[in-house]
This record gives structure tokens, C-alpha cells and sequence, in this order.
């Protein structure tokens, strides 16, 4: 197997680019596509700061390592969740990378936050543990953003992510999940910062390599409470089809995002309020998060 660009001896082989590379022209066409990215949607400019969620595995570790090289200026963001040994070792995964890199990380913890980790809130609220945890991820992300001043946030969701989630919403016919499905969603409110996926281009096979190539230490195993969720099911018949035709995933994500995404977007009619309790966008008086904190203190103290 020869590298495309160089004729020398390819270490990786994407059957969907009809391509190998050696190691250095990997490294290139994955930076490429993160440049690809962030000029196409306009993510963010040299002179915005960005927020890097990092959840210590390989996606998002990949991101912010590559967002460093490219000169961004950049600010970790670790969520605590409360998980166990798993978040005590996806932590330890953030805080190493940030020092070997000499980047700056912020820690915020949910349990601080909403008054219980993630396995209590799941408890109390009796719903399935991604519900209260992907809710209290999205305002933690927001606020923190907010009250470090800078414009937008960056999440390490990649290609399979990204199609799955796809997938999901087209099964149901989701229309109103679907016009907000884009690598880049913009500010809509001066209290919501900018949201940007610069790795959507990238499958989670090309992450992972660019992570070992890169040496990059990140946990390899998932949130305990991930096993049987419908997203992984998707990503499994998805890896099917992709087996069969070698770009089946990207052609499903891109030709929705260029083709099939305009035909559901409409006005959005929905009048965002603030936060009666934090400021927050709200569509009602008071948030979900204000109200999720509240039934947690609530059921802590009885
Ligand atoms: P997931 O929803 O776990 O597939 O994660 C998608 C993206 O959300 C990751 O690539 C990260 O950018 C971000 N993320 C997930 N968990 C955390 C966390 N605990 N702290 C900060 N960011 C996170
Ligand atoms: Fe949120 Fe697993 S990461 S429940
Ligand atoms: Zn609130």
C-alpha cells in the first residue's frame, strides 16, 4: 500500500477517498479537513477565543490538539459528571493534555452545579441518564462560554456521530430536529454562544488514528450508562452499509447538509425568553436546568 501524496509506505487506507497515506500525510489530510470545516461554515476566525468542550476521549482531544497546532486560540472545557471511575479518568485524561500542551482547562462540575452527579439526577428524575446529563451539558457549556466571554463552542462530534444522529431523526421524521442538525449553529440570542462541529467531516476511525499518530493519551472506554443506546445501534447499521459501499456515511451526512437540510429549514417562530432565576434562554419562565436543580435539591433534602 503506497501513500497518494508521497509514493512511500501508507499506514492507513480510507476506502471511502479511494486513498492511503504514510503518517505525515495523514496528519495533512486531517488538518485539511478541520480547515475544510471552519472555512466553509465560517466556525470561528483567529481572533475569537474557543471554548473546546473536551470529554477526554479521542474525538475531542483530537479537536483541541489540532486546533492548538492550527494557532487557534483556544480554552479547554472538562464537564465533571459524576460518573464513577469513568469521570474521575476522563479528568485525569483532560488535565494531562493540558499540561503537556500548555493550554489553559476549565473544570466545572455537574454535581456543584445542579446539586447531584449524574447517577443521582437520573435517579430522581426517573428518565434514562443521557437526558439530564446531555441537558446539563448544553447550559454548562453555554454558561460557562457566557461568563468567560468568549463567542463560541467547539464539541469533538464527528462523522458517525453526526450521521447517526441523522439517522435517528429521519427514522422518526423528525422535522423540527432536523433543521438544527448543521455543523454550525449560530447564535440566536445575545445569552447563546455559537456552537461548531469542525470534525464532522471526519469519521470516527480517521479521530482515533489521528490520536494514536499524535500520541495523544484519551480513555477508551465509553460512559457505563452508554451501552444499548439507540445511537449505538445506528452507528452499527450505519458501519454496515459503509462496509458495503465505502462512503455511504459521508454521502449520507454531506448530501443532507447540502441537499436535504434547506428543504425543512423554516423561520423559527419560537420566542426565547431569559431565565427568570439564571438568565438563560428559556422558551417558558424558568429553564430546565433551573427546574432539574430544583427537583434534585428538592429530593435531597425529604
Ligand atoms: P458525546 O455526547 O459523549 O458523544 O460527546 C460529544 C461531544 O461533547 C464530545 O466530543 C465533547 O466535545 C463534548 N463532551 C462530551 N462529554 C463532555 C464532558 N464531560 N465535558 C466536556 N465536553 C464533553
Ligand atoms: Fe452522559 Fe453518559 S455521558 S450519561
Ligand atoms: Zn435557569
Amino acid at each position: 500500500m503506497k501513500c497518494r501524496k508521497c509514493g512511500g509506505a501508507a499506514v492507513l487506507e480510507l476506502r471511502r477517498h479511494n486513498a492511503a497515506f504514510c503518517t505525515p500525510d495523514f496528519l495533512e489530510f486531517f488538518q485539511n479537513q478541520v480547515r475544510e470545516a471552519i472555512r466553509k461554515y465560517r466556525m470561528f476566525t483567529r481572533d475569537e477565543r474557543v471554548l473546546v468542550a473536551v470529554s477526554g476521549g479521542k474525538d475531542s482531544l483530537a479537536l483541541w490538539d489540532v486546533l492548538i497546532d492550527e494557532g487557534y486560540h483556544t480554552t479547554g472545557l472538562y464537564l465533571d459528571l459524576g460518573i464513577f471511575d469513568y469521570s474521575v479518568e476522563s479528568k485525569a485524561k483532560c488535565e494531562a493534555f493540558a499540561a503537556r500542551r500548555g493550554v489553559e482547562l476549565v473544570v466545572s462540575s455537574v454535581a456543584a452545579e445542579v446539586g447531584a452527579p449524574v447517577p443521582v439526577i437520573k435517579d430522581v428524575t426517573r428518565r434514562p441518564p443521557c437526558s439530564g446529563c446531555g441537558l446539563s451539558k448544553r447550559y454548562l457549556m453555554n454558561r460557562v462560554a457566557l461568563d468567560l466571554g468568549v463567542p463560541v463552542v467547539a464539541t469533538g462530534h464527528n462523522l458517525d456521530d453526526e450521521a447517526a444522529t441523522l439517522l435517528g431523526s429521519v427514522l422518526h421524521w423528525q422535522t423540527d430536529a432536523l433543521p438544527r442538525q448543521s455543523p454550525a449553529l449560530p447564535s440566536t440570542h445575545p445569552r447563546l454562544v455559537r456552537r461548531v462541529k469542525p470534525l464532522y467531516r471526519l469519521s470516527e476511525r480517521e479521530t482515533a488514528a489521528y490520536a494514536f499518530l499524535k500520541k495523544i493519551d484519551y480513555i477508551v472506554e465509553e460512559c457505563p450508562f452508554a451501552k444499548g443506546a439507540t445511537s449505538i445501534a445506528h452507528k452499527e447499521t450505519l458501519n454496515r452499509l459503509e462496509a458495503e459501499s465505502p462512503g455511504a456515511k459521508h454521502n449520507f451526512l454531506l448530501g443532507f447538509l447540502e441537499r436535504g437540510r434547506p428543504a425543512f429549514e423554516r423561520v423559527e417562530d419560537v420566542v426565547l425568553n431569559e431565565c427568570t432565576r439564571c438568565g438563560q434562554v428559556t422558551t417558558g419562565t424558568v429553564c430546565a436546568f433551573c427546574k432539574l436543580s430544583d427537583r434534585v435539591k428538592r429530593s435531597a433534602s425529604v
